[in-house]
C-alpha cells in the first residue's frame, strides 16, 4: 500500500502527515533531519507501548545520539498537572535541550499532553505525532492543539503548537477496540456532515468496510479526514472564526461527557454522535434543514452502531435539562455571554451561529433526553426515540459498565 502525505500549509511551520500501513517500520524514513544527531524522547501510555517500543527500536538504529520512553497509565486522566510536571522533570532528568525531539507515540490522550510539554518545555522543543487511534489519526494530531483538564473542566489549559510530522500507521488500528474504533468514526463522520456530502455519501456506502478495518477504506478516510482538518487550521489557525466548525456537535457533547462526570463510561465519540443528531435537531427546528437530513444521519450512526441519543446513555448521565444547560454556559464556546452553536443547512453545509433560541436548545435537550412523559417536545413520540432495538443494546452497555 502507498503512503499518502496530506501537507498542512502554515507559513514557517509547514509539515507533512503521513498515511499507511506499517509505518512504524519506517518511521525513521520520514524524519530522518529530526533525528540525525539528537536526542529523542518518546511518551507513550501503557497500553501501546509496545508500538513505541517498536518505534525506539528503529529510532536507535538511525543516527539519533540517544533515545529515552516514558509510558504514562493509560486513559484521560493522563492529561493533568501532575503529567505535565512528570514529563518535564523527567526530561530535564535525562538531559533534555533545545535541538532535542519529542515523539508522542498514543491517542488523543498522550499526543495531547505530549504537545503540552512539548510547548513549554525548555519555551518549546518539536515535536512529532504517532497517533495510534481513529480518533487522533483524522483529528487530535492534526492542526496542533495541546491541552490538559483541570479539576474545572477538559482541556482548559493548553496552546496551540503544530508538530514536526504526523506519522499515522492504519496498522495499529488492528489492536484498538471496536467502541475506540467507532468513537473516532464519528469524528470522520463529522467532516462529511460538516463540509462534504459526497464523503457522507461515501461513508453511507463504505461505513461498515472502513470499521471492519478494510485497509483501502481506512486509509481513504483518514486522508480525507486530515485533508479537510488541514483545510479548515490553513484558514483559521487558532479558531478566532471558522474552525470552529470542526466543533460541531460538541457543545452538545461536551455537556453530556460532564453530566456522565468523565467516570471513563461515556466515550468523546459517543457523545459526539448524540451531540451531532441534537446539532441537526435544532438545525431543523430553526427552519434551517430537512428533517429528512437528519434522520438520514441518525439511521447511518445506529447502523455503524453508534448512540444518536441522550436517552440511550442514560445510565451514564445523572442529568437534566437544567443541568445540561448550565454546563454549556460555562463552554469555551461561550462569546460575549452567547452561546455558540454549529448549525447546518442540510449535509455537508455547515456554519457558525450565534443567535440561537433558547426555547430551541432546550427542546432539543429535552427531545434528546426522552421528553416529559416520554412525549417529545415536538409532538412526535416513536420518532424522538429513535431506534428501541438500539436504545436496549446502549442501555445494557452503560448499565454494565461500572464507573473507573
Ligand atoms: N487536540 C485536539 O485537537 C483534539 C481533538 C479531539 C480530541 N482530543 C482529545 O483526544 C482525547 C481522546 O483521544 P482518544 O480517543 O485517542 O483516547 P485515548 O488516547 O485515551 O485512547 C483510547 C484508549 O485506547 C488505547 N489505545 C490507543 N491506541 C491503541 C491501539 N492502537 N491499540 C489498542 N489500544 C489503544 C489507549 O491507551 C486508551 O486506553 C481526549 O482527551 C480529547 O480531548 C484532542
Amino acid at each position: 500500500m502507498d503512503t499518502n502525505i496530506v501537507t498542512i500549509d502554515l507559513v514557517g511551520r509547514e509539515y507533512d502527515i503521513y498515511i499507511g500501513s506499517g509505518l512504524l517500520y519506517r518511521f525513521a524514513d520520514f524524519v530522518p533531519e529530526e533525528l540525525e544527531g539528537r536526542n529523542v524522547y518518546i511518551v507513550t501510555d501503557t497500553n501501546v507501548e509496545t508500538y513505541a517500543e517498536r518505534v525506539r527500536k528503529i529510532i536507535k538504529d538511525s543516527g539519533a545520539a540517544r533515545c529515552e520512553l516514558i509510558a504514562l497509565r493509560a486513559g484521560e486522566q493522563a492529561k493533568s498537572f501532575t503529567n505535565v510536571e512528570k514529563i518535564s522533570d523527567w526530561l530535564v532528568d535525562k538531559g533534555i535541550s533545545r535541538d532535542s525531539i519529542i515523539v508522542a507515540v498514543g491517542g488523543g490522550v498522550v499526543g495531547d499532553v505530549t504537545g503540552f510539554c512539548a510547548s513549554t518545555i525548555l519555551r518549546g522543543v518539536s515535536y512529532i505525532q504517532v497517533p495510534t487511534t481513529l480518533l487522533a489519526q483524522v483529528d487530535s494530531s492534526v492542526g496542533g492543539k495541546t491541552g490538559i483538564n483541570t479539576r474545572k473542566g477538559k482541556n482548559l489549559v493548553g496552546s496551540f503548537y503544530q508538530p514536526a510530522a504526523v506519522i499515522a500507521d492504519i496498522e495499529t488500528l488492528q489492536t484498538l477496540s471496536k467502541r475506540e474504533l467507532l468513537a473516532g468514526y464519528a469524528e470522520v463522520l463529522k467532516y462529511g456532515l460538516i463540509r462534504d456530502a459526497a464523503f457522507f455519501n461515501w461513508l453511507e456506502e463504505n461505513g461498515e468496510d472502513l470499521c471492519d478495518l478494510n485497509e483501502v477504506a481506512v486509509a481513504h478516510a483518514v486522508e480525507v479526514s486530515a485533508k479537510a482538518k488541514a483545510e479548515v487550521v490553513q484558514a483559521d489557525e487558532k479558531e478566532q472564526g471558522q474552525r470552529a466548525i470542526l466543533n460541531f456537535g460538541h457543545t452538545f457533547a461536551h455537556a453530556l461527557e460532564a453530566a456522565a462526570n468523565y467516570d471513563g463510561r461515556l466515550l468523546h465519540g459517543e457523545a459526539v454522535a448524540i451531540g451531532m443528531v441534537m446539532a441537526f435537531d435544532l438545525s431543523v427546528r430553526m427552519g434551517l434543514c430537512e428533517r429528512e437530513d437528519m434522520e438520514r444521519v441518525e439511521r447511518h450512526l445506529n447502523k455503524i452502531g453508534l448512540p444518536t441519543r441522550a436517552s440511550y446513555i442514560q445510565p451514564a448521565l445523572t442529568t437534566s435539562v437544567d443541568k445540561l444547560m448550565e454546563i454549556m454556559g460555562r463552554d469555551k464556546k461561550v462569546e460575549k455571554g452567547k452561546m455558540r452553536f454549529i448549525l447546518t443547512n442540510g449535509i455537508g453545509d455547515s456554519y457558525m451561529e450565534d443567535n440561537v433560541p433558547e426555547k430551541h436548545v432546550r427542546a432539543v435537550l429535552e427531545d434528546s433526553l426522552g421528553g416529559k412523559d416520554g412525549r417529545s417536545a415536538s409532538g412526535s413520540v416513536a420518532k424522538s426515540f429513535g431506534n428501541s432495538k438500539v436504545r436496549g443494546l446502549w442501555r445494557s452497555v452503560f448499565s454494565s459498565h461500572s464507573s473507573q
